[in-house]
């Protein structure tokens, strides 16, 4: 069975309230019960894990207990080389979600430390482009067991 790992990043804890108008009503919990679903519907293992600390993702990233993830690395998108390189390092394919197009919006935005060393990048769909990301996973991965 294909792991993923569902890695969001800072103030995604707040999804719900936060902003609503560009990143949508929906909570993180309620995304990652959605997501749960069709995981199971895919025949694909999940665990999620968020945090508002650089360390704290880079430290369950380096678990390496995972065959691909999805990530929302949120703000961190834009400044992270930390981030950058763990993914270089640990060698693990990904899918980037964005609920908003970061390229849409400020100047600041627009630099983006993890796209070019995605498998994919899904933005501006909201809370379905992390279900379109786990298709795309399901899509090229399958099942590892058959
Ligand atoms: C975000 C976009 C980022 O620019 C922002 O810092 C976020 C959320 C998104 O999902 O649209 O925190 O990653």
């Amino acid at each position: 069975m294909t792991r993923v790992l569902v890695l969001q990043g800072p103030n995604l804890n707040l999804l719900g309230t936060r902003e609503p108008d560009i990143y949508g009503h929906e909570t993180l919990a309620e995304i990652h019960a959605a997501l749960a679903r069709r995981a199971d519907e895919l025949g694909i293992e999940l665990d999620t894990f968020q945090s508002n600390h650089e360390g704290a993702l880079i430290d369950r990233l380096q678990q390496r207990d995972f065959d691909v993830a999805i990530i929302n690395a949120a703000g961190f998108t834009h400044t992270s080389v930390a981030l950058r390189d763990t993914m270089l390092a640990i060698r693990r394919p990904f899918v980037e979600v964005h609920l908003s197009d970061p390229a849409t919006r400020e100047a600041f935005r627009h630099i983006n430390f993890l796209q070019d060393i995605a498998l994919r990048s899904i933005v501006g769909q909201g809370s379905r482009g992390y279900q379109l990301a786990l298709e795309e996973i399901a899509g090229r991965f399958g099942d590892r067991d058959a």
